[in-house]
């Protein structure tokens, strides 16, 4: 039996555990994965650790996944570009770093929502740790223009700066936004905005009929799964696509890391949804 797992602190709320335990039983893979409470002090031991044991990998969760890095033997160019890592194989002794959350979006995405992104114009809204992970795979996609719109300006703008120099680009602001969204075939939410409790914001002010009908609602947020920019971008006649998916599929890739199998979705999301509810 090869164990894998997941750190965090805190940890209790993951629902990782249910969703890759029901991969495993799913595949008849011979595996446990459990949480573990990793505290920031602990982070070389837990690391230490895991080699020890011949873990076979785990995954990484806030707040650790910037931190992590400095423990691990190698990182993976699709992590180093994200600045983060949430998937550690283990080959041989050596812990090699992967980031699968920005590919697990874009998977989502085209999966889900059945989005095309090749040629198509793409707005993302915030610049923190989750848009540069997202940016980064959707740049892989060949949009035609990727505007990156936040409050804090020099983050748009140093994020922009960072995709690859054949990608089309902008780094906006608020008052943008409107302009922006007119001709737009996908808006992303990025920001916590519409989160739990605070399901009546809206990011960035947004107002769903600036988006033209048929064009592709994405938030990250899952709590609640249907915030209320994808209702009202809904009512405005645009398709929607929210959050948990980016969440199923990261796991998906990471599964798939481990593993050298197709990862069970269905099965997963049905334990997530049913876990959540
Ligand atoms: P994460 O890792 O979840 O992306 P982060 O790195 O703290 O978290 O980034 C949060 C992002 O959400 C930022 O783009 C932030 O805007 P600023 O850069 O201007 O701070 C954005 N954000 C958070 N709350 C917001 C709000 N209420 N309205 C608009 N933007 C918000």
């Amino acid at each position: 039996t090869v164990l894998y797992g997941v750190i965090g602190d805190p940890i209790r709320h993951s629902k990782s555990p249910v969703m890759l335990s029901r991969a495993f039983r799913e595949t008849g893979v011979n595996a446990v994965y459990l949480a573990f409470h990793v505290t920031a002090e602990r982070l070389a031991a837990f690391a230490e650790g895991a080699r020890a044991m011949g873990m076979g990998g785990f995954n990484v969760t806030i707040p650790h996944k910037t931190a992590i890095m400095a423990h691990l033997d190698e990182i993976d160019p699709t992590a180093e570009a994200a600045g983060a890592v949430n998937t550690v194989v283990r080959r041989e002794d050596k812990l090699i770093g992967y980031n699968t959350d920005g590919i697990g979006y874009v998977r989502s995405l085209k999966e889900e929502a059945g989005a095309e992104l090749s040629g198509r114009r793409i707005v993302v809204l915030g610049a923190g740790g989750a848009a540069r992970g997202i940016l980064h795979a959707l740049a892989l996609e060949k949009p035609a223009h990727i505007a990156v719109v936040n409050r804090t300006a020099a983050r748009a703008e140093a994020l922009a700066q960072a995709l690859p120099a054949d990608v089309p680009k902008a780094a906006l602001g608020p008052d943008d936004l409107r302009e922006a969204c007119a001709d737009a075939d996908i808006v992303i939410n990025t920001t916590s905005a519409g989160m739990s409790p605070n399901t009546d914001e809206l990011p960035l002010g947004i107002d769903a009929s600036w988006m033209k009908p048929g064009a592709v609602a994405s938030d990250i947020v899952y709590n609640p799964m249907r915030t209320r920019f994808l209702e009202e971008a809904e009512r405005a006649g645009c398709r929607t696509h929210g959050g948990l998916g980016m969440f199923i599929y990261q796991g998906a890739y990471a599964f798939e890391y481990w593993t050298g199998q197709a990862a069970p979705v269905a099965a997963m999301r049905e334990t997530v949804i049913r876990a959540l509810g």
